[in-house]
């Protein structure tokens, strides 16, 4: 989060926030408004057994072994991995799906894992490719990242995770060829869904030999929660540079839908300064063995692919088991607005960034409006896209003064960035008032 970039947001929310207390920000001179929903933090994920992940790569090597050496779209290894990751899949209690798409004249597919539950219109997701290239097993580019996808599913069942959100793994079909299977799937979502997914995670080489540690620069929110993991085993990071766009989460950033994720490197040069923060050997790739022959379960570094795994595992549980945004933050406007008496609409503004995905169902809305006869005054919410929520209608026996209250509303249909408006009108003759302050509680 970059607190800084909430201008508005007033020290003593800050202050709330930081302390865990959900007690009113409001000025002292009012009346407290009710406290916002209690939240729940995020649920801790369990350690992701690397025997495990590794046993899913011999599987996928020796599918390649048995099909001409490599799992390539359009060839049989591919389709036997997919099936073969399907079967475990189906056996934890996913539901499954196959999506099928013709490139290059062959067919090609992704496969859809859903987990039961969580609230439907937040969905995190987190995809790895399941293609290799044609000359080689495709190990680490990108069993690594299908495996650790795999093994943190199938965590999921065996914890029986109820989360708060919906949960959706996935593995691409045809990335090799262009990122063709993820936007398939993107492509074929009616925006509508598209707007429901408050999250792409993406793992793609996850285990290089001599590895580096690499986080996407993309979504705020999502990056936090993986360089925090790798902070807390003191394992540096750094912004991932090879090649953005290189792989299927650019299918779902082009669409706007908030997206991170992984890499340990591929064929560039691994520098003395990475030397001395990860080990491994200077003035070689990455993977030397990158989209070629040799690319087996020998290319595998076991430390990187087990902290990749944990670190996925971590970020499915914490994004997808917490609050939608962290708990209890606010964000506030203490500028005072004038309502013109039996005049046009006033509004104030409240700007939240930073965040990922939809606001909550029951976002919290704190409203300080000082006025003389409150049934004058017309209230609503208005979201970023200009969708208005009815706050409280005006009203001829309402006779006491000022609005001082929380509401709740239901705002899971609205991206949670954005400018956000309070918006009063008073509607009759005689008596005035202001905007006092107002404030959005996630
Ligand atoms: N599959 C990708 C490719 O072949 C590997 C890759 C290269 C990558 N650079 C990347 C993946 C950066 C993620 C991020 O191009
Ligand atoms: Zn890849
Ligand atoms: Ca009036």
């Amino acid at each position: 989060m970059k607190f800084s970039a909430f201008p508005r947001r007033t020290a003593a929310a800050a202050a709330i926030a930081l302390a865990g207390l959900l007690a009113s920000a409001a000025p002292a001179a009012t009346a407290a408004p009710a406290a916002p929903a209690a939240p729940t933090s995020a649920l801790a994920a369990p350690d992701i057994p690397l025997a495990n992940v590794k046993a899913h790569l011999t599987q996928l090597q020796s599918i390649a072994t048995a099909n001409g050496g490599n799992r390539a779209h359009g060839r049989a290894g591919y389709k036997a991995s997919l099936d073969h990751v399907k079967a475990k899949l189906d056996a934890a209690g996913f539901t499954t799906a196959i999506q099928q798409f013709t490139s290059s004249g062959a067919t090609g597919y992704n496969l859809i894992a859903d987990w039961p539950g969580g609230d439907a219109n937040q969905i995190v997701m987190a995809g790895a490719h399941l293609d290799s290239v044609s000359s080689g097993a495709g190990i680490n580019d990108n069993g690594s990242g299908s495996a650790g996808v795999l093994e943190t599913a199938l965590a999921v069942s065996r914890a029986q995770l109820q989360p708060t959100k919906h949960l959706r793994f996935a593995w691409w079909g045809a990335e090799e060829l262009g990122l063709v299977g993820s936007k398939y799937y993107v492509n074929n979502l009616p925006a509508a869904e598209r707007s429901k997914i408050s999250g792409y995670l993406n793992f793609d080489m996850i285990g290089s030999p001599n590895p580096g540690y690499f986080v996407y620069d993309d979504d705020p929110a999502i990056e936090k929660v993986l360089k925090d993991y790798f902070a807390g085993l003191g394992v540096a990071t750094e912004i991932e540079t090879e090649g953005d766009g290189r792989s299927d989460h650019a299918s779902f950033k082009n669409v706007g839908i908030p997206v991170g994720g992984l890499f340990t490197g591929a064929g560039r040069t691994k520098t003395a300064a990475q030397v001395q923060k990860w080990g491994g050997t200077a003035g070689q790739a990455f993977d030397r063995c990158y989209h070629s022959s040799c690319d087996t379960t020998a290319n595998i570094n076991d430390t990187a692919l087990d902290r990749n795994s944990d670190a996925l595992a971590h970020a499915v549980w914490t994004l997808s088991t917490g609050t939608t945004v962290p708990p209890g933050e606010a964000y506030e406007s203490t500028t005072d607005v004038a309502i013109p008496d039996n005049g046009a609409a006033v509004t104030s503004t409240v700007t939240v960034t930073g965040r990922t995905g939809n606001a909550p169902a029951t976002l919290s809305v704190g409203v300080d409006i000082r006025h003389t006869w409150r049934g004058d005054l017309v209230v609503d919410l208005v979201a970023p896209d200009g969708s208005a929520y009815r706050l409280k209608n005006s009203s001829s026996n309402d006779s006491a003064d000022n609005v001082v209250a929380t509401y709740t509303v239901n705002a899971s249909s609205e991206p949670a960035n954005g400018a956000w408006k309070l918006r009063v009108q008073d509607v009759a003759a005689q008596d005035t008032g202001y905007i006092n302050s107002w404030k959005l509680t996630f």
